[in-house]
């Protein structure tokens, strides 16, 4: 079997800087002499279970630190505690995490890093809770926080984040253009589920003049007000940013498509196509379009922040190994790197507690004072 083993996988949604972390690592682990090969499961714990994986050296690694997605795969069901099978031709759903226990153990793995948001997490922290007849750990685990939404609460900033807000806030730059061209409204969905982290920051890096988050229900007349008032002062077009999630006061979140077997199932989306035509059946003055922007925030390479937070994360993640300090995730607070357990990230529960944006946050407050609205419900 040679030597004992880290095995490590990617779970949930990419976000540009999973190859970054999964490059630090395996030179972090090097550099800090740790007496471990690594492999990397292929298709988060689908890998696990098929026990699929391929081996990770610095050689078969090399120069993929900038490059987007991730070079194992990612798969957003798959949750082995809530395993699909069919017995009889009938679906049901297992705890198969054993099966993914002998598979480690076969290959000599003994220590698992999982690199995901909250769904994946908290696999990592049922495979954690895991003990053998000695009532030791059966895998030793470590999370690292991955997800463009920067929704997780347990860490400032997640990598993915501030490349979404980039890709989002020069797409806004190009959407002015043309809005202003055209003196249309265009109303612009972002991702972010049911955080506003992304449509806040990019709405005012890119000068949106409307914000609309899911923590702030919002309001057709307010949003109509914001477009008049434009109009009135010679601004004949308005950039309206949406938060996938956001609804109406009153009203619902827009749901795409339900995923069967993901643990979040639900996938949102068509909230600027709503709020559109709702634009246009209100006769406003101006011509309305929507624009969703959907996984085009999510591809491509990492930004330079990004970059240095992932190496940051991997190297950390190489430093608790060398500790032998388990069953934590790193994390980022007050700038420096830190961890925190896995039980603390996720909860009891079983799915965590989403960071969302606070209406008292500071940002809202600087947003409200240059002016953007979020036309927030009376
Ligand atoms: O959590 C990341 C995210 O990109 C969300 O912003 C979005 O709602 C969701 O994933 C989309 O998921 P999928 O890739 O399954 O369409």
């Amino acid at each position: 079997m040679g030597r004992k083993k880290i095995g490590i996988l990617t779970g949930g949604g990419d976000a540009p800087g999973l190859n970054a972390v999964i490059y630090t690592l395996i030179r972090a682990c090097r550099s800090m002499k740790l007496d471990y090969d690594i492999i990397g499961y292929k298709f988060g714990y689908r890998g696990l279970y098929n026990n699929d994986f391929i081996p990770l050296t610095v050689e078969n690694t090399s120069g993929i630190l900038h490059k987007g997605g991730t070079i194992l795969k990612s798969s957003n069901k798959d949750n082995l505690f809530k395993f699909p099978v069919e017995v009889n031709g009938v679906k049901e759903y297992k705890d198969e995490s054993d099966i993914a226990i002998e598979n480690m153990k076969k290959e000599g793995v003994e220590v698992l890093v999982v690199l995901g948001g909250d769904g994946t997490l908290t696999s990592a922290r049922d495979f954690a809770r895991k003990r053998n007849e000695h009532n030791e750990p059966e895998i030793k685990v470590i999370g690292i926080p991955k997800t463009i939404d920067n929704d997780l609460r347990s860490t400032d900033t997640t990598f993915g984040f501030d490349t979404a807000v980039n890709i989002v806030v020069e797409n806004l730059g190009r959407l002015h253009t043309t809005a202003e061209s055209h003196q249309r409204v265009i109303v612009v969905e972002v991702m972010g589920r049911n955080a506003g982290w992304i449509a806040l920051h990019s709405g005012i890096a890119g000068s949106a003049d409307v914000i609309l988050i899911p923590e702030i229900p919002y309001s057709l007349d307010k949003i109509i007000q914001k477009v008049e008032q434009r109009n009135a002062i010679g601004k004949n077009f308005t950039i309206v940013v949406v938060t996938e999630g956001a609804a109406e006061k009153g009203g619902k979140e827009s749901v795409a498509m339900i995923v069967a077997d993901s643990p979040e199932a639900k996938r949102l989306g068509g909230v600027a196509r709503k709020i559109a035509e709702d634009l246009a059946k209100a006769n406003i003055e101006n011509e309305v379009r929507h624009c969703v922007l959907g996984h085009i925030q999510r591809g491509g390479e990492p930004s330079p922040v990004d970059r240095l937070l992932s190496v940051r994360y991997g190297e950390a993640a190489a430093q608790l190994i060398k500790d032998q300090n388990f069953g934590n995730m790193v994390c980022l607070r007050n700038g420096e790197m830190s961890y925190v357990s896995l039980e603390k990230v996720i909860g009891a529960g079983e799915i965590s507690e989403t960071k969302t944006v606070s209406p008292n946050h500071e940002l809202i407050r600087v947003a409200r004072s240059l002016g953007i609205s979020f036309a927030e419900a009376d």
